[in-house]
Formats: C-alpha cells, sequence, structure tokens
C-alpha cells in the first residue's frame, strides 16, 4: 500500500475508528495491571496484546508478543494436541557478553522466525536499558552499563529479527533502571547523564537498525512521563535521531490518553475502552487536534501494512526448533565469561570422569529471568544432563538427594507465593539452598574426581534485589563453598564454581576458595549443554563482562540513590500489614555519568573483576594498531594472534578517554593464526555533551585510542590528531 493509499484509508476512517487505532485490544479479563504477561486468548493465546481490527476497512488486528528472550505465548492451549514451545534463547547480558554482533543478529533472526512462525507481528524486545546498578530487577534483559556496546548489540538484534519481516520493539525508552516504584518513579538526572548514558544506546540502534516499533516506559525523567513526553517521543527521538516507526506505551492502565496522543505516542497498551473514548472527548472539545491523531494513526496504518498478518502471511506453528536450539546453545556458550582458573584448572582433565554437584541451581538451572521476559521453552538441559551429554557422570547420592528436594521446595514456594507476585508464576524462582553437612561432602569427595557448586539468582520484572542474601551470597552458600573447597583440595581434587545469575554478585569473599570460576548467565534452554562445552574445552570461553563486578555492591556510587528495595519477606510483611510502602517517588542519579567503569576505572577503585575482562583456554597477542581518519569516521584497526596452544576467539576493545568506543571479535582463531579487525567509528560517536551549549562536542585536539583486551588490560595505543566537532541538540529533558 502506498503512502497515498494510506491517506485515502485514513480519510476514509470514522473519528471512532482512528481512536480504536490508537488503543490496544485490551485484555481478557486478566485482573491486573493490563495484558501483561500473556492473557490474550483472542488470537495466539499468551501474546501480550493486539490492537483491533477495523473490519469495515480491511485492517486486521496485529500480535504482540514477549521478549526478549524469545517468544512468550501459551505452550498448551485448550483443545489443542499440537504444542507452542517456543526456544528459550541466552538472557540479553549473556548475548551482550558474546560482544559478537553477527552472532547477535543471527539469534534475532530465529526470533524473529519463531514470532512469525506462531503467528505474531511484533516481539516485545530488545531490552536495552543500562545496567545503572547490580541491584536492578531486570538487569538480565539489558545488555550493559555502557551505552555503545549497549546501542550495537540492540541494533544486531534488531536487524535479526526485522529480516523476517516482523517488528522489533526495544525497550524502554528511557532511563528505566530500576523496578521500584517503577510505573511512578521520577528518573532525576543532568543533561549530559542523559544524553551520553542512558539515550546513546537507544540514539545508536534507531539510526542504525530502524526498529519498527519502540516502547516508552513507565518512568518519568525530570518531571516528564515519558509515555506523554512530546520532548522525548517527538523532539528527541523522531526529529533528532529520525525514528519514524510507532511508539507503544509499556503495559499500562488509563492516564491522560490526550498528552500521548500529543506527544506522538501511538498506540496504548494493553488498551483500554476508556483510553478511545478519551481520544473522541479530546478531539470533539478541541483539547486534542485531529491532526495529532492523524499523525499517530497515519504511523500505525504504515506499521499495520508490513506486518505478516496483514499479508495474510500462512504462519506454520512449527517453527524449526532444532535448529534454533543449536543456535542458542551456540550464542550460550559463547557469551558464558571465565572469571578465573587457577593452575589451567579448566578445561577439565580427561581423567575427570565423575563430579560431585553441589547447589540447588546445578538440577533447576534457571535459563532465563522472571516476568515478562521468561520463556515457556520445551525443555532445560540442566548440569547433570549437561555434564552426562559430555560423557561425565555425577555422584549418584548427591544427585539423588538434591533431585528429590526440588519437586517439594518448588511446590512449597508456589504455596507460600503471595498472589502479589503474580511475576514469579512466569519463569524459575530462586529456590532456598540445601544445608549439605559435612558427613556428606566427606562421601561425595570419596566418589567424584572433581566438584562443581552452582550459585543461582534469580529476578524480574516488578522487582529489584537486595544486596544481603541476593547480591551477597547467603549463609548457606558460603558454608557451602567453604565446606567443600576444604574437603576437596584436602584430597587435591579441584572445585569449579558456576554462576547461574542474569547479573552481577558478590565474589571477592569467596573466590579464593574456587579454583575455577564461569558465569553461565542465564543461558537458555540448552544451558547445561553450553556449561560443558566450555568445562571439556570443546569450545573455548571468550565471553567478556558488559558490567563491571564490584568488590561490594556499595562501591557503585549508584547503590547510595538506588531504592534499597525490602526483601520479599518485607514486602509481604508490609503488604499483609497494609502499611502502604512508601517509595521516594524519584531516583536522584547523583553519579551523573559516574555508571559502572566510567567511575571505577578513572578513580582507579579496585573491582573484584573490570569491565570487558573474561579469560581463554589460550593467549593473544596485539599487533600494528592503526588509526585513521576517513571523512567523518575513525577507522580503527589492529592484529591480533593467537599465541597459545588452542584455537580461540578474541574480542578487542577500544578505549577513548576511558570510554568505549568500538570493539570487535575475531572469528575462531588457530594457534599461531592471526587476524587484523577493522572498527568504524563516526566522530559523532567519540563527542561528550557539552551541557552549557546543548551540543556534542568533540574539541580539535590529539587523541589517543587504547586497543584493549578489558578495560583494565590496555595492549597498544595509537594517537591521532582531530578536528573539532560539534553537532547541537534541543535542550529539552532538563533537570527542573
Ligand atoms: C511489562 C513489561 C514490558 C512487557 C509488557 C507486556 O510491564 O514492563 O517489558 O513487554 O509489560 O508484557
Amino acid at each position: 500500500m502506498t503512502n497515498q493509499s494510506i491517506d485515502s484509508l485514513l480519510a476514509s476512517l470514522s473519528l471512532e475508528q482512528k481512536a480504536q487505532l490508537l488503543v490496544g485490544g485490551g485484555n481478557d479479563g486478566f485482573a491486573g495491571s493490563g495484558a501483561m504477561l500473556g492473557h490474550q486468548k483472542r488470537l495466539v493465546a499468551g501474546a501480550a496484546g493486539i490492537t483491533v481490527e477495523i473490519h469495515e476497512q480491511a485492517i486486521p488486528s496485529i500480535v504482540m508478543a514477549d521478549g526478549p528472550a524469545g517468544v512468550h505465548i501459551d505452550p498448551v492451549r485448550e483443545n489443542v494436541a499440537d504444542t507452542f514451545y517456543a526456544t528459550g534463547f541466552p538472557i540479553g547480558t549473556a548475548l551482550a557478553s558474546t560482544w559478537n554482533t553477527a552472532l547477535v543478529e543471527q539469534v534475532g533472526q530465529a526470533i524473529g522466525n519463531e514470532t512469525r512462525e506462531y503467528g505474531c507481528d511484533i516481539i516485545l524486545g530488545p531490552g536495552m536499558n543500562i545496567h545503572r546498578n547490580p541491584l536492578c530487577g531486570r538487569n538480565f534483559e539489558y545488555y550493559s552499563e555502557d551505552p555503545i556496546l549497549t546501542g550495537k548489540i540492540g541494533a544486531a538484534m534488531v536487524r535479526g529479527i526485522q529480516s523476517q519481516g516482523v517488528g522489533a520493539c526495544p525497550k524502554h525508552y528511557a532511563v528505566n533502571s530500576q523496578e521500584s516504584d517503577r510505573t511512578k518513579v521520577d528518573e532525576r538526572l543532568s543533561a549530559k547523564a542523559l544524553r551520553e548514558i542512558y539515550l546513546r544506546g537507544f540514539e545508536i540502534m534507531v539510526r542504525e537498525a530502524q526498529p519498527w516499533t519502540i516502547m516508552s516506559s513507565y518512568n518519568q525523567i525530570n518531571g516528564q512521563f515519558v509515555q506523554q513526553s512530546y520532548d522525548a517521543l517527538t523532539t528527541i527521538l523522531r526529529r533528532e535521531w529520525g525514528f519514524n516507526g510507532v511508539v507503544v506505551t509499556d503495559w499500562i492502565g488509563v492516564r491522560d490518553t490526550k498528552a500521548q496522543v500529543h506527544a506522538g505516542n501511538d498506540l496504548m497498551m494493553p488498551g483500554y475502552p476508556q483510553q478511545v473514548q478519551d481520544i473522541i472527548t479530546a478531539v470533539n472539545n478541541g483539547t486534542l487536534s485531529i491532526a495529532d491523531v492523524d499523525t499517530c494513526v497515519r504511523r500505525v496504518l504504515q506499521l499495520i501494512i508490513r506486518t505478516p498478518r496483514y499479508n495474510h502471511y500462512t504462519y506454520s506453528d512449527q517453527p524449526d526448533l532444532a535448529a534454533h536450539a543449536v543456535i542458542t546453545r551456540q550464542s550460550a556458550t559463547e557469551g558464558m565469561v571465565l572469571l578465573k582458573n587457577l593452575g589451567d584448572t579448566l578445561p577439565l582433565r580427561s581423567q575427570i570422569r565423575t563430579i560431585a554437584l553441589f547447589g540447588v541451581n546445578s538440577y533447576d538451572f534457571a535459563s532465563g529471568g522472571l516476568g515478562s521476559g521468561c520463556v515457556n521453552t520445551p525443555y532445560v538441559v540442566d548440569m547433570v544432563a549437561g555434564l552426562r551429554n559430555a560423557g561425565i557422570a555425577t555422584t549418584p547420592r548427591i544427585t539423588d538427594i538434591y533431585q528429590s528436594y526440588i519437586p517439594f521446595a518448588t511446590k512449597k514456594l508456589r504455596a507460600d507465593k503471595d498472589p502479589l507476585m503474580w511475576f514469579l508464576d512466569q519463569g524459575q524462582p530462586k529456590l532456598p539452598e540445601l544445608e549439605i553437612s559435612d558427613r556428606l561432602i566427606e562421601t561425595e569427595v570419596t566418589q567424584a574426581d572433581a566438584a562443581i557448586i552452582t550459585l543461582g539468582r534469580q529476578a524480574g520484572e516488578g522487582m529489584d534485589r537486595t544486596i544481603e542474601d541476593d547480591f551477597n551470597l547467603t549463609a548457606d552458600e558460603h558454608q557451602l563453598i567453604r565446606r567443600v573447597s576444604e574437603i576437596f583440595r584436602r584430597e587435591r581434587k579441584p572445585v569449579i564454581v558456576i554462576i547461574n545469575s542474569g547479573s552481577v554478585i558478590e565474589t571477592a569473599s569467596w573466590q579464593a576458595y574456587a579454583d575455577a570460576i564461569l558465569v553461565a548467565w542465564q543461558p537458555g534452554e540448552e544451558g547445561g549443554n553450553s556449561v560443558a562445552d566450555i568445562l571439556t574445552g570443546k569450545v573455548n570461553p571468550s565471553g567478556k563482562l558488559t558490567m563491571t563486578w564490584p568488590i561490594a555492591c556499595s562501591d557503585h556510587p549508584s547503590t547510595r540513590n538506588f531504592p534499597q528495595p525490602m526483601s520479599l519477606y518485607d514486602y509481604k510483611e508490609r503488604q499483609n500489614w497494609g502499611t502502604p510502602i512508601q517509595f521516594v517517588h524519584y531516583t536522584d542519579h547523583a553519579e551523573g555519568t559516574q555508571v559502572g567503569y566510567r567511575y571505577f576505572n578513572p578513580n582507579e577503585r579496585p573491582v573484584a573483576y573490570p569491565f570487558g575482562f573474561g579469560l581463554s583456554y589460550t593467549t593473544f597477542e596485539y599487533s600494528r594498531p592503526s588509526a585513521k581518519l576517513q571523512g567523518d569516521e575513525v577507522i580503527l584497526s589492529v592484529t591480533v594472534r593467537n599465541t597459545g596452544s588452542r584455537s580461540g576467539k578474541e574480542v578487542v576493545q577500544v578505549y577513548m578517554g576511558h570510554e568505549l568506543k568500538a570493539f570487535a571479535k575475531t572469528h575462531e582463531l588457530q594457534p599461531g593464526e592471526s587476524e587484523t579487525l577493522t572498527m568504524r567509528v563516526p566522530i559523532r560517536l567519540l563527542a561528550s555533551f557539552d551541557e552549557p551549549n546543548s551540543q556534542w562536542l568533540l574539541p580539535a585536539d590529539e587523541y589517543t585510542f587504547a586497543f584493549a583486551a578489558s578495560s583494565r588490560d590496555i595492549r597498544l595505543t595509537k594517537k591521532i590528531r582531530l578536528k573539532q566537532y560539534t553537532e547541537p541538540v534541543n535542550p529539552v529533558l532538563l533537570p527542573k
């Protein structure tokens, strides 16, 4: 359909029909807030939301399903024999930890394919908010503390998804880096922090990948609700960045509908009849111009006509899950980060044939996080199965004890669950650790060649993490690591710790007890196999951290201003008492741009593991650094040679003034093999935000580019003179 025919279609619509097109199809009576978490039964059971069909003009409903780690729909349907499981891909942080945009694009293609083949038109992902602080409950869905990495990985994911003829919906635009009080909180921050840290990733993604839609976040920015902020949705997003898609609200009730339409928020989801009426009333009483309504309706029509459903695509309901399982396993393996490998404990020696597997998550391996970001996967490969598939047995006694405990603990947790914690139903909640006696460990050490302890963490939508017993280990976990280490090391048997978490945890207090530490993240349905790929050396680890791992959570400057969420117990107690939970309805970003390594590195603060860090089973040498100006880009290149005895991939990071400006990953280099990596960096991305003049500014000067294996492992540098660059932007969304 041409734009001209869209205009004629638009002209044929009544005000009522126009208003209906701007408001989602609602939910199927889900008692909570909106259609959250798949309460659509009408078109694709379990999808998050639909738009409204305008039958007279042959405008169909289109279907939106959650992501970002896979298509979130009901796996079974009433009176239907077929099943509708979707592939569980690695969480966002794990994908970003690959630093491999080509691989992430491939994952996006698979997710886009499943979106289309299950009859959906939009996937509500990727999640792209900044890891401001380890305590954010949804860090697992997001990529990094760094905006460049976030933007590049997000753009790759959007390209992948949309290559399949469906739309992505990157979220949550913007500054939605906490779950506490998320629908009201006013995120108060400087223009510099807003532009350089919290918007930059979205900007890179929009400019490079043009998503069909983008999701406006619940929160306020400097006193403006994003979902009705003309500054955020039209001035910045559209006029400055050139976004030409549809803005979809995050799933929320009735707000100031006319202000949302005027601001350029095209689609109110999940949608309530009141919102339709609000639009009609506002146009009729002159408080909302029909021109604003038409602008949004035109964009919604332009979206609808690109969807498979509008184009009568016959979806199969049978995506190639086997092929996608291969992709999820490869991407999970490549995102795992090896933090410690004392005396080359890994890869496991061939004589290690039996392992004592400790930790409840070894057996209840978390493939993903909680809330709308979880996926109903056909299976999850846990550590027992992963090791077994690699020819390694686990000691029978402790395996049996844990496997008997898990169903019981799961049932008890769900029985105790507070109805308020609806999101705990979505995904695998974290089970309490089992107390293991010394006597049992003494038995196990006689039957095992090594010990593995899995430390699991779970988090998700609607709730932030706590420092105690979450970021920090529990007393039981400390005890377990210490005792297993003492007993197994006494017998000269290695102890390996696997971190099965969606975000950072404390490591400094216990890492000495482990011979090797591998961050497996929440790696999707093939998780156990991916861990085994690394442990056995089938794959050489090449993941690198996308967030600084601090020694203490309070080392992050943002922790003092992060809403200290109460424990689940307190939260439930306070709710039961009927005591309103008093949130401070704003977050003061006093740290400004000092987020993550931007604070730790220039201030030379000690950390557990720095941004960009990750070990390999081989070594790499860098040579021939180059930085050349070509038009409005700097072309960076460096040669990497595998100087070790195993093949492997290397991620090269390029920093300028302590800030990541570019990165690239080699292919699998054989021992002795070299590859020259070339990175093109637009000058505009080298600029800093000059607040007084509301402009991006790169002063004319000589600049040093550092070619690094991590943000604290600089291998080579290269200087280049650059002339001044300025780019004015609108002075909007400023702190009050
Ligand atoms: C939730 C989440 C959003 C999700 C939407 C639909 O509130 O914030 O990420 O896509 O609702 O489930």
